[in-house]
């Protein structure tokens, strides 16, 4: 490797460990480079308490300096155990890998490194003004940390995004040295307090104090962070006060401050990671929330990246470009993670309702990196005991759990959600339709429900979807359903829905995208506001319309309940027209039907009562919402609440959580399980049975999602048009044989996983003597004076 010939002079700002790791790798890289760090601060100044890693960074750390990694594995304190301390009880989880060391060691080793390889690090030394860095320098490395000025001095290239959130915590140490990595969650009068604790030496342990905005002013501590003190110094009160409120964890022992005050945590992340010959590097480009412990090992991967590119790259251009390439989607996935779990405790009041074995899963899985199955991986009793207080046994994942909705028993917790086929051009359900349902019924999920069936022709979302308000329509689709039964006596259901003013659209082309039809039909909206600038505009629904809106849906029930359908789920989501009724942004009305929530949930509730008159008891009544809109302006967390309360005032018997498509202008984060938390929102809020769906593809992430009480069924949509018989096949991956996922009698011959070309490939033995396996449970414990360290 060759540096590129254009960076023979670097300028660092910032000697934090993202900017003092660059520097020494930069320079072993290329000894013959004159390497600059400016750090403001003295080397002696304390910034923070204990670091923490995992496994992966350590590796990583290891191979790029083996000098350094010695250094600083030399003073680790290692575990693997995870305690959740939660309503006077303690579980467990171990397996997990974590060594840390105190910070300020860390900048320490890193220091002497940079020493030893003659980079230069000027302290206590302001970095001249970047721009004339810049001009004398040919690589400026702009390593200045979460509040970087020179982020701010190029705003037009990096374009930051500075996200605040309402969450207030105080870092700390204390000399209470915790044994494993400790999260306390403590309820009191004023709300919840939580404690991200663990140890990183002989004698010390971090402990960050958080509380939600709400709980942390009923604490009174507003009030204390108020009084004057000059900058550097710490909240001494509050302190002290948070030490009263945990004392029952620090077992006399103190809390020890270093500036250390309430703030509140800042999400950096920037559009642009570089301006001509200056990168942002750790968090100077992004940040990522303290309870993933991620911060100091991304600044540590970039420095290495960065490094690295230098030297593989033919010109800095190239290097910059390869350093942004690499880092940037390893920091996003970090950054998404990091966001789950910062909105998982800004929101744990929604949790401590659960047991302590419920929600310390939940809280290990709060991010969604670990999973159900990693959990049980790293340590099976752990998860074994979850799995029993879920209510069943071990060895039985709980997918395969089966679920009482109304009198419907269904044999697992997987559904196969509305997806259309948009294959009925005379409104009659398709003999595509026909064979899609008949694929999903007999590939084990516990429910089965048709795509979006109209409940009139003005209902329509495109000219290729059938419908349910004429005799043919309902014997063809009573034919469907006894087609279905001859093979399978899986749960169907069918989602009744009027498409308002998304209807007259083509069927979706190969970007699914449905575009207007030349010759669509009138539509209905609650406001004369079109989708989109192509889309027609609808006309806004007079009463006599609405009237006839809500029989449509009445008697399209009836006529569902008579074809034999088990369960009806009513389409009060995605943009349709009761969704649209619902959404502010969709909603213009100023009569009883528009303005306040009550107003834009009456035809919403009009159906849903007139559909509950008529549709069988015990049979079971699902309504899918847009829990939000994904757009400023929309439906917010309070209202979809309240209209999940609504809905089950009136006789939904289960909610089907989704998000979006109520505007064209939305936004959604897509990623795994991204509309998870508004299921887990609306089954805290309103004890009903919750559907998750979305962008869940795995049966680990389904396990997860419903041991964490996050939902109760799970609809997995794309992953089952992939693969039909998915359900059987995660069955049979898992060794699961149980009543939960049934094989069709004629397929028993195909139910075990086949073997691959791998299956008669023995491997021979490579050791000589085994290695034995890593305890499930290791807990820090210093080592006593003339015990030798460990590696
Ligand atoms: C109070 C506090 C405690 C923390 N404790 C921990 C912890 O225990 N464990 C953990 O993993 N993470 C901790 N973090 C987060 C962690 O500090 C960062 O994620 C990590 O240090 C990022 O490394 P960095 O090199 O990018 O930036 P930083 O470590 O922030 O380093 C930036 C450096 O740039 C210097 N600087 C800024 N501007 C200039 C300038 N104009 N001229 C010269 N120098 C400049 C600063 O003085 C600083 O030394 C803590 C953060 C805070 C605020
Ligand atoms: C081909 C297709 C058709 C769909 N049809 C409907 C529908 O008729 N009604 C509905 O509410 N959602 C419909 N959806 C959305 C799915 O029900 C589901 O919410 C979405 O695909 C997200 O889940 P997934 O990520 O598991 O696929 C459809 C999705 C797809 C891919």
């Amino acid at each position: 490797m060759s540096p590129a010939p254009d960076t023979a002079r670097i300028a660092v700002i910032g000697a934090g460990p993202g900017g003092l790791y660059f520097a020494a790798l930069a320079k072993q890289l290329a000894p013959d480079r004159e390497i600059t760090v400016f750090e403001r601060d003295a080397p002696e100044d304390e910034t923070g308490f204990g670091v923490v890693f995992s496994d992966e960074t350590l590796d990583g750390i290891a191979r790029a300096d083996p000098r350094v990694f010695a250094a600083i594995s030399a003073e680790f304190a290692r575990w693997s155990d995870i305690d959740v301390r939660y309503a006077g009880e303690v579980r467990t989880s171990g397996g997990h890998g974590f060594a840390a060391l105190d910070r300020n060691r860390l900048r320490a080793v890193l220091r002497e490194r940079c020493a030893e390889l003659a980079v230069e690090v000027r302290y206590r030394t302001p970095a001249p003004p970047v721009d004339r860095l810049a001009a004398g320098y040919d690589l400026v490395v702009a390593a200045d940390g979460i509040r970087s000025g020179t982020r701010a001095a190029y705003p037009e290239s990096f374009r930051p995004d500075l996200d605040e959130r309402h969450c207030r915590y105080m870092w700390l140490a204390t000399d209470k040295v915790f044994e494993a990595f400790t999260f306390i969650v403590e309820r009191y009068d004023f709300g919840v307090l939580q404690v991200h604790a663990y140890p990183y030496s002989a004698t010390r342990s971090t402990f960050i104090v958080e509380a939600a905005a709400d709980a942390w002013r009923r604490a009174g501590f507003e009030a204390l962070a108020a009084r004057e003190s000059a900058r550097g110094e710490s909240d001494l009160a509050s302190v002290r006060r948070c030490a009263e409120l945990l004392a029952g964890h620090l077992d006399g022992h103190r809390l020890i401050p270093n500036a250390s005050r309430w703030i509140r945590f800042t999400t950096v992340r920037n559009a642009g990671w570089r301006h001509r010959n200056v990168v942002l590097l750790g968090d100077a480009a992004h940040s990522a929330h303290f309870s993933i412990g991620s911060g100091t090992k991304l600044a540590l991967e970039d420095a290495l990246a960065l490094a690295a590119a230098l030297s593989e790259q033919p010109s800095l251009d190239e290097a910059l470009a390869a350093y942004e390439a690499e880092r940037r989607p390893v920091v996003e996935s970090t950054q998404r993670a990091a966001q789950a779990s910062l909105e998982w405790f800004e929101t744990i009041g929604r949790r401590t309702g659960q047991g302590v074995d419920q929600f310390a899963f939940n809280l290990l899985t709060r991010s969604r990196r670990v999973t159900y199955g990693n959990l049980r991986a790293r340590d099976p009793a752990f998860v074994d005991a979850v799995d029993t207080a879920f209510g069943g046994s071990p060895g039985v994942p709980p997918m395969f759990r089966p679920l009482k909705l109304g009198a419907l028993e269904l044999r697992n917790r997987v559904v196969v959600p509305p997806l259309a086929t948009f294959t009925s051009p005379d409104t009659l359900p398709s003999g595509f339709d026909r064979a899609q349902l008949t694929a999903h019924a007999l590939g084990g999920a516990g429910l089965v429900i048709a795509g979006m069936t109209a409940v009139g022709p003005e209902g329509r979302a495109t000219d290729r979807c059938p419908g349910l308000w004429t005799d043919p329509q309902e014997a063809a689709w009573r034919q469907l359903v006894d087609a279905v039964r001859a093979v399978s006596d899986t749960p169907l259901g069918i989602q009744l829905t009027h498409a308002g003013r998304r209807g007259a659209t083509a069927a979706p082309g190969p970007d699914g995208v449905g575009r207007p039809l030349a010759e669509g039909w009138p539509l209905l909206a609650p406001s004369a506001i079109p989708w989109d600038a192509d889309s027609a505009l609808p006309h806004e629904a007079n009463d006599i319309q609405l009237a006839a809106v809500t029989a449509d849906f009445a008697a399209a029930a009836e006529r569902a309940a008579r074809a034999g359908f088990d369960v009806l789920e009513l389409q009060f989501g995605h943009g349709h027209l009761l969704s649209s009724f619902l959404s502010p942004l969709t909603n213009r009305r100023t009569d009883g039907y528009g303005g306040p929530l009550a107003h834009r949930l009456r035809l919403p509730l009009e159906v849903l009562t007139a559909v509950r008159a008529v549709w069988p008891t015990g049979r079971p009544l699902l309504v899918r919402i847009s829990a939000s809109d994904w757009a400023p302006g929309g439906t917010t967390e309070e209202e979809a609440v309240a209209i999940c309360r609504a809905l089950a005032g009136a006789g939904a018997d289960a909610l089907d959580v989704s998000t979006g498509e109520v505007v064209a202008h939305q936004r959604p984060p897509y990623g795994r399980g991204y509309q998870t938390p508004f299921a887990e929102l609306v089954r805290a809020a309103t004890g009903l049975p919750t559907v998750a769906v979305g962008a869940i593809s795995s049966s680990d992430d389904a396990d997860s999602v419903l041991l964490a009480g996050r939902a109760d069924l799970v609809a997995v949509g794309r992953a089952q048009l992939y693969d039909p018989l998915w359900t059987l096949h995660a069955a049979a991956e898992r060794g699961y044989t149980g009543p939960g996922a049934r094989w069709p009698e004629p397929w028993r011959a195909g139910s075990r996983r086949p073997p691959g070309p791998s299956a008669d490939r023995v491997a021979p033995r490579l050791h000589l003597l085994r290695e034995p396996p890593a305890p499930v449970h290791r807990r820090w414990s210093p080592p006593r004076p003339g015990d030798t360290p460990e590696e």
